[in-house]
């Protein structure tokens, strides 16, 4: 019996947490965790890759946390942690920055969305960010990373680093990283903007009517779905190219609802907007309640959250030691012990 497989994820303490990553990558983190061993972080060393303010960063750390305990990962399979608590991610970034090709980092599809608007204020650390996210992966040797589609050149990237590493400094047959797998779902992979479908629904769009976040009030949700785009059309379908937000606010229906394509396609085949926008509103809140509800009750025990981070930090830390002793060797460092 071999061990379980290990999957490592995080993502950013950058403002709301939205549908978006909840469907793209939380859901799936939740869904599969008793068959895995799991590691899933707070990534705020990327957090920082971009302009931030130092008064919300810890506020926010701890805040997102609280959600991936609510959204339902279970410490009996899951170690939760925060990436700046294990210094490790920082060292092997720097080793790995000496064997990465610059242009390999400036031809990251993020990197150069994110520089634009930047203009010129663009630091070392957002071309860094791909090297980092490699570090977070590597470390515990995952063999699986559930992400949305928005990172699955960082994924290649990875990839590309840990045969360049092996190549040059491992033995053939004893490679010291391993290979990571992307774990992209179809479904829910890219959730798209509820004011514009041919964009993805994103915490840095600065309309607060083009995302649904998780801990958005009945209300909210409800004047969010009342004026989100959609089209003339009667009758509602998937997969027509030239009706992107009519696919989109299905597919929200049928993830939050749990029913299948078929079952929706068939329900919703003769309705109008008018009709379906009530029944996803309720859908929505419905689903909304129970994450919303175990949130409140975490944050208001900030004993219970810290002991979490704590252990969570003590677990993380002993494997990723191990990893970063083995690539140091490998790079020609020796240890005094
Ligand atoms: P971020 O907010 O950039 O830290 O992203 C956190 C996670 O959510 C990553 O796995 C992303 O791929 C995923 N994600 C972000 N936006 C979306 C979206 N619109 N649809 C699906 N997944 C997303
Ligand atoms: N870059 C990811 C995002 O914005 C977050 C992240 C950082 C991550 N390190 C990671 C995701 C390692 C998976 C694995 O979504």
């Amino acid at each position: 019996m071999g061990r379980k497989q290990r999957v490592l994820s995080g993502v950013q303490p950058t403002g709301n947490l939205h549908l978006g990553n909840y469907l793209g990558a939380i859901r799936n983190w939740v869904e599969g965790q008793s068959e895995s061993e799991n590691y899933l972080f707070i990534a705020d060393l990327h957090a920082i890759t971009v302009p931030h303010d130092p008064a919300t960063l810890a506020t926010n750390t701890y805040s997102l946390a609280a959600l991936y305990l609510a959204c339902g990962l279970d410490l009996n399979y899951s170690t939760i942690f925060v990436q700046s608590h294990v210094s490790a991610h920082c060292e092997l970034t720097w080793l790995l920055n000496c064997i990465t090709p610059l242009n390999w980092l400036e031809d990251m599809i993020q990197f150069k969305e994110k520089a634009v608007k930047q203009g010129e204020n663009v630091g070392v650390g957002l071309l860094d960010y791909p090297v980092l996210m490699a570090s977070d992966i590597l470390l515990y040797q995952a063999d699986k990373v559930p992400v949305g589609e928005d990172q699955k050149q960082h994924l290649e990237l990875t990839r590309d680093i840990v045969n360049r590493f092996n190549h040059q400094f491992a033995k053939k047959d004893k490679p010291v990283l391993k290979l990571p797998d992307p774990l992209i779902r179809k479904e829910g992979a890219r959730i798209m903007s509820l004011t514009d479908g041919t964009k993805k629904m994103s915490k840095s769009d600065p309309s607060e009517l083009s995302r649904i976040n998780l801990l958005d009030s009945a209300d909210e949700i409800t004047k969010k779905i009342k004026r989100c785009k959609t089209d003339p059309i009667r009758g509602l379908t998937f997969d027509n190219p030239e009706r992107p937000e009519c696919n989109n606010l299905l597919s929200l229906y049928m993830l939050l609802s749990g029913k299948t394509k078929a079952e929706v396609a068939a329900e919703c085949q003769d309705m109008g907007w008018g009709q379906f926008k009530p029944l996803l509103t309720e859908t929505t809140i419905t689903a909304l309640k129970p994450i919303q509800d175990k949130y409140q009750q975490i944050m208001a025990d900030k004993g219970y959250l810290s002991s979490v981070l704590r252990d969570g930090r003590e677990k993380a830390e002993n494997i990723a030691k191990q990893t970063l002793t083995q690539v140091k060797a490998a790079m020609g460092y020796s240890m005094p012990f």
